[in-house]
């Protein structure tokens, strides 16, 4: 196993680049099991999220050829095979995604029920009955979730599909991803707003679906009988670009991140502001794929955050915002109200000289004067990365270990933080 090295207390500075989107691209490539002609893809991220996926679908009859670093052409030729294994859907929870495309395309779906996850229960419930609504039926077997769909078409209807902790995203997803064929009108109310269902929506359309207030709460479908091939372009990962920018804030640096999701990221950057972190847009700052320079301050002010759907401010970032709050002049507090139990950096950071008390979905960060380093693990990709930003500001060396979680949603950070002045570096665990 790998782990990563980090001297820190050095000030980034110079350019970096945002990727495409981890998050978008994974329900996208599902879709391509919506129809029997090539879908190609650019900016699809190098990741092992990605790269299990891939497998998956190869597995469902989807061929994926990589054309390029970030380019894909996946084609689906043989529709046999319905079945998620468990072998994959126990590494990767979005492999619920293939659910809603396998149903409306091929009338039947078996997929191997995710389970537990380090950032606490995730269950499908919403998934299922939005599916249901269209006609669905469900039942489980040997831990599998085995979906047939009488008559062999899904209908259109009315879903509300909120739920205690609000929208959905991947349910959005997939609900959206199977009414596209299905007869009739279909409804989705209380919809996840994310830009990245912007982003499915956007290539459905391209192959032929008929799709309207994607990104808004309500969205409506009216199904084809078919859909075609089509390309598309991943949108830039918000959550990378907004760890760039913590990682400049936290460390007194200056970055300026291009291909910048700036219009995505409000509710953070609003934060980053009350901080007493510079924010500016060099070319629009209404465009998804921005210039922006970010440059951290002396002084961090404290800041109160609440997670919440989008446009609220993402729980994908709250581990990021909690380390460099560590280091504010004050006191803030972190409510988490998307995964309550998404707290594994909390020990993890209180190792590394943070003052840090939790209680059920809300931590207290009362800031200190500095981090110092030390050995840290955290069993969840966004903790990790919350751990990569403390280590870049503590005195001494860090060492984050388990990175293969930080490696399924961030491309070689390493490699790419070095260029900005991090000393960090990959080393074996063992070594
Ligand atoms: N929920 C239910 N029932 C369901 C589905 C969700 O109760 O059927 C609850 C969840 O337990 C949670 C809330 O609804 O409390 C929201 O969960 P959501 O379904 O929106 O999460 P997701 O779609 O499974 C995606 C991202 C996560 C991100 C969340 C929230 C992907 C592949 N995953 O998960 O990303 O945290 O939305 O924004 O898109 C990450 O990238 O590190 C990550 C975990």
């Amino acid at each position: 196993m790998d782990m990563f090295e980090i001297e820190g207390s050095r000030r980034l500075s110079g350019e970096i680049a945002v990727n495409g989107s981890k998050n978008a691209a994974l329900p996208i490539m599902a879709a391509a099991l919506l129809t029997q002609e090539p879908v190609r893809l650019s900016d699809v991220p190098d990741l092992s999220d990605i790269r299990n996926m891939q497998k998956l679908l190869t597995e469902l009859g989807c061929a994926v050829e990589r054309t390029g670093k970030h380019d894909c052409i996946l084609h689906t030729t043989d529709t046999t095979e319905s079945h998620a294994r468990y072998d994959i859907v126990k590494t990767m929870r979005a492999s619920v995604c293939v659910l809603g495309p396998l149903l409306a395309a091929r009338g039947k779906a078996r997929v191997s029920l995710p389970g537990g996850c380090a950032i606490g229960q995730r269950p499908i419930d919403l998934h299922l009955k939005g599916l249901e609504a269209l006609g669905a039926t469900f039942e489980l077997e040997g831990g599998d979730v085995i979906g047939r769909v009488p008559g062999g078409r899904l209908r259109g209807n009315r879903i509300f599909l909120g739920g205690a902790f609000g929208s959905t995203v991947l349910g959005t997803a997939n609900i959206l991803s199977a009414a596209v064929l299905a007869q009739g009108t279909t409804v989705i109310e209380s919809a996840a707003c994310e830009p990245e269902i912007v982003d499915l929506a956007n290539l459905l359309s391209a192959m032929g679906a008929r799709i309207t207030g994607a990104g808004s709460p309500r969205i409506v479908v009216e199904g084809v009988e078919q859909l075609g091939g089509g390309s598309h372009q991943i949108i830039p990962d918000r959550i990378e670009a907004g760890t760039f920018m913590v990682a400049a804030a936290i460390t007194a640096g200056e970055l300026t991140i291009t291909n910048c999701p700036l219009d995505a990221l409000m509710a953070a950057t609003n934060c980053l502001e009350q901080i007493g972190v510079e924010v500016e847009a060099l070319d629009d700052a209404s465009s998804m794929r921005a210039r922006v320079r970010v440059a951290g301050g002396r002084a961090l002010r404290p800041c109160d955050i609440t997670t919440q759907p989008h446009p609220g401010f993402p729980t994908d970032l709250q581990a990021q915002f909690m380390a460099l709050l560590t280091l504010a002049d004050g006191t803030s507090v972190i409510t988490e109200k998307i995964f309550p139990e998404r707290f594994l950096h909390v020990a993890e950071l209180s190792r590394m000289g943070a003052q840090l008390f939790r209680q059920g979905p809300t931590a207290i960060v009362s800031g200190v004067r500095r981090l110092v380093g030390a050995p840290v693990m955290a069993s969840d990709l966004r903790a990790s990365a919350g751990l990569v930003l403390a280590g870049l500001a503590a005195e001494g060396t860090t060492r984050v270990l388990r990175v293969y979680h930080l490696d399924r949603g961030y491309e070689k950070l390493e490699e790419r933080l070095a260029k900005v002045g991090a000393r960090i570096k990959r080393v074996s665990e063992e070594e």
